[in-house]
């Protein structure tokens, strides 16, 4: 049976027993800033479960998209995704237990459904606490429909005790697993004695509780069911695949890796994991970036989880030898396979290729300026007893180069080597703090704000500094600099006001150097080699004695404390709308760009 037919399968037998079909919400949770994503079928419907009326009434039905990226590292093992799909059925105060449980066997075992053989069915039950009791009830109720007692084990909370997050709607669960060991279970087998063997595939989860706070816990005003099957799990077994990524959910991507790197899946452990890789964060990637709410790659939150799934991506296919650009493809095959259950996936598939294309490209260049740098350390490093990187180096690979600390860590794994996280959290700080110093005084304003749009302002008036000194003369020099998200204003020390042709050229050449796509790269220097080095640095600032320098390919160098975009290209279009007199000897340029 393949994925889409047990989800249609699912949806029809809950419809068969008066459910509504409900649609799956958007992956980025609305109203609820403590998570990045939808991680599991019941998110959207917390405000019902915790009694607010539903439309569609009070049995529901749905297939939902999650991300969950607690353990992005686990990725690359045969079972781990971020990315997955949840069947589910709700009851919001209608039936609990019994139904809940009757349902759940009917659909895995009637012929009329999915016919899994019994025999290789196990259920957990809440062991009990202060609470709430020993769950006897839900064993009851398995051992009516024809459950073997010695497939019933009795967990304790971290096993059978659900809720979405600190506080809200929360209860016991029962959960339902599948057989994956050799042959046949032996008697007594379950997961309290043979965990291994078992695999969960579906959670009922009896939500009759709230979690107010660490020491409160209270009930609802009505009895909950929320459940969550594991499409893809469930899929393997149906299949009788040992691996999720040996369905035919994950086939058509894994092929599509094969045809670009020329290695076939299956053949060597390491270069598989790399495929698992892939195949895992591009599907999630085109998930939340044909997501209606529209992530895009960036530092914080929900992008910066998007971006390090693609640049993990990147980096597994180049270790897998494929050297040409290879996202926006694989993310045509996963939107091919998805968008009948995901037609959205269709509807945002120019975006999808655009920013999968832009991340790609952009980190592409980083992984080769900081895989060369890596490299170079190696010997140094090796020389470490402790095995441990120390944090000012990843921080170096991190701020001049853009390589994110995990990536280093993997890196550094590879060579059996761990990295300082304490001292790369320091050394941020730091820097932070160094930038901040520097970025008084003739910066004032606009400096302290680092987000996207004012850090290519920042770039920009590098640029636009170094074009003045060669269009007008050496004698130019910055006086001082304001920016904001709007707008940037610059002023520079000269004599008379600029010609309409000088102001053209300076234009020109700021565009020019932004078309070259030149890398900006930073180095910490003493004040003193720093401007031997023929760094610009502004009179009359204070510095400390060590000092961040600035290189803008072969064009510019200025210390100065940042922060720069990594390189020119994605400044956009520089344009300069007014000159005019700020002081006497000191003109103003009041700049865009877009
Ligand atoms: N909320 C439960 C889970 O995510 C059942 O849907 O496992």
């Amino acid at each position: 049976m393949t994925a889409n037919e047990l989800r249609t399968k699912y949806i029809e037998f809950f419809k068969s027993k008066n459910h509504v079909e409900i649609s799956g919400k958007s992956l980025i949770p609305e109203n609820d800033p403590s998570v990045l994503f939808t991680t599991a079928g019941m998110h959207p419907l917390v405000p019902y479960l915790m009694g607010e009326p539903h439309p569609a009434g009070k049995r529901l039905t749905d297939y939902q998209k999650c991300v969950r990226t607690g353990d992005i590292d686990e990725v690359g093992d045969a079972s781990h995704l971020t990315c997955f799909e949840m069947l589910g059925n709700w009851s919001l105060g209608d039936y609990f237990k019994k139904e809940s449980i009757g349902f759940s066997y009917e659909f895995l075992t009637s012929k009329e459904w999915l016919g899994l053989d019994p025999e290789l069915l196990s259920v957990t039950v809440f062991a009990g606490d202060e609470n709430a009791p020993r769950d006897d009830e839900s064993a009851s109720y398995w051992m009516e429909v024809g459950m073997p007692k010695d497939r019933i084990a009795y967990l304790p909370a971290s096993d059978n005790w659900w809720a979405a997050g600190p506080t809200g709607p929360c209860g016991p669960d029962t959960e339902i697993f599948y057989w994956v060991g050799e042959g046949k279970p032996g008697a007594g087998s379950n997961k309290a004695t043979d965990s291994a063997n078992w695999m969960e595939i579906w959670n009922n989860v009896f939500m009759e509780y709230n979690r107010i706070d660490e020491k409160t816990l209270v009930k609802l005003p009505k009895q909950n069911v929320d459940t969550g099957m594991g499409l893809e799990r469930t899929t393997t077994i149906l299949e009788g695949k040992t691996s999720v990524y040996l369905t035919e959910i994950f086939q058509p991507i894994i092929k599509g890796i094969e045809a670009l790197s020329g290695y076939t899946y299956g053949t060597d452990e390491g270069k598989d994991k790399s495929v698992r890789i892939i195949t895992d964060h591009i599907r999630s990637a085109v998930f939340i970036l044909g997501d209606p709410k529209g992530v895009v790659p960036s530092n914080v939150g929900a992008g910066y989880v998007l971006r390090r799934l693609i640049r993990r991506a990147v980096r597994h296919g180049k270790k897998l030898g494929i050297e040409q650009a290879f996202l926006p493809g694989l993310a045509q095959i996963v939107i091919e396979n998805f968008k009948g259950p995901y037609p959205e996936l269709e509807e945002n598939k120019e975006k999808v290729f655009s920013e999968l294309q832009a991340e790609e490209k952009k980190f592409s260049d980083t992984l080769r300026k900081g895989e060369a740098e890596f490299e170079k350390l190696l010997p140094n490093l090796m020389k470490n007893p402790q095995k441990v990187i120390p944090g000012r180096v990843a921080f170096r690979l991190y701020d001049t180069f853009g390589f994110p600390i995990e990536l280093t860590e993997e890196l550094a794994a590879e060579q059996g080597f761990t990295v300082d996280r304490e001292g790369f959290k320091e050394a941020e700080k730091k820097h932070q703090e160094l930038s901040r110093t520097q970025s008084a005084g003739a910066f004032k304003g606009g400096l302290a704000e680092q987000s996207e749009i004012t850090t290519k302002y920042h770039t920009a008036t590098h640029l636009l500094h170094r074009a003045l000194k060669n269009v007008l003369g050496d004698h130019v020099a910055q006086k001082g600099s304001n920016i904001t998200a709007e707008r940037m204003r610059f002023d520079f020390s000269h004599p008379a006001p600029m010609t309409k042709e000088e102001i053209q050229k300076v234009e020109d050449i700021v565009n020019e150097q932004i078309k070259r796509d030149l890398p900006v790269t930073m180095e910490i220097m003493d004040l003193e080699e720093a401007k031997k080095s023929g760094a610009t640095a502004l009179f009359g600032e204070k510095y400390e004695s060590k000092v961040k320098v600035y290189t803008i390919g072969d064009f510019s160098k200025e210390v100065c404390g940042g922060p720069h975009v990594e390189h020119t290209g994605v400044i956009g279009t520089f344009k300069i709308q007014k000159e005019q007199s700020s002081s006497a000897g000191v003109r103003r340029i009041r700049a865009v760009i877009s």
